[in-house]
């Protein structure tokens, strides 16, 4: 038996991504994202029109997009609550943003040199997509609130382990994506911790299995 439901979050589970930009005094931005699919060598991004990420892109051009494995976690909810923007937006304050110049540091992440563009890569994470912008298109009515992103992936670094040997092709069984599913943490199936997300976003916490444990 199916009800109608007025959904009020339709993140249904997508992996995440950290997205490296420029920002304008030449340092990195980083942010978490998980409105990200691809289709041949094109990626879609959709992020909100309020982000540091929207205005880098849309100025620089240049996104490396890199894939988060789920041992990850911790260091995407240190990023979870943080802006590269110095005037945080009313609606994000609201929600318990702050303005972090160094998303790196707070994240306990290393920057790695791309080779064809300008932002680094995230030398911890395994899969690691230099991309460069092809169109913006703001949606939204009646105010356009998002922009989606088509870029092109012009270099894919892959963690040597993760190759399938003599093949160019990633290993699917080795490659264990952070997954996105209603601003919650989930892994190898399972939900791995809580989730600043969620909780700014005030997500219900009754489930039909206990939440993991504070770590
Ligand atoms: C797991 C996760 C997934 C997210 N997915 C998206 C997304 O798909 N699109 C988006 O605009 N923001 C998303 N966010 C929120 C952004 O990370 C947030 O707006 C952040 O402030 C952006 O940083 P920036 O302003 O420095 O670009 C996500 C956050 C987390 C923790």
């Amino acid at each position: 038996m199916h009800r109608t439901v007025d959904l009020k979050v339709h993140y249904y589970g997508t992996p995440v991504v950290l997205l490296s930009t420029r920002n304008p005094d030449g340092t990195a931005n980083l942010a978490p994202m998980s409105s990200a699919w691809w289709l041949g060598q094109t990626a879609v991004l959709g992020l909100g029109n309020s982000g540091h990420t929207t205005a880098n892109l849309l100025r620089e051009r240049e996104v490396v997009v890199n894939l988060v494995p789920s041992t990850l976690a911790d260091a995407v909810d240190r990023l979870a609550m943080t802006t590269g923007s110095e005037h945080v937006p009313a609606g994000k304050a609201a929600k318990g943003y702050r303005f972090e110049p160094d998303k790196f540091g707070v994240a306990g992440l290393t920057p790695q040199e791309s080779g064809l563009i300008a932002p680094p890569r995230v030398a911890e994470c395994p899969i690691q997509l230099e991309c460069v912008l092809q169109q913006a298109h703001t949606i939204g009515v009646p105010e356009p609130s998002c922009t989606t992103f088509v870029v092109d992936v012009v270099r894919a670094h892959v963690a040597e382990e993760l190759i399938i040997p003599g093949t160019e092709y990633v290993d699917p069984v080795g490659w264990d994506p952070l997954i996105m599913k209603f601003c919650e943490f989930f892994g190898g199936g399972r939900n791995l911790r809580p989730s600043a997300l969620a909780e700014g976003w005030n997500m219900p916490h009754e489930r039909s299995v206990p939440a993991p444990a504070k770590v």
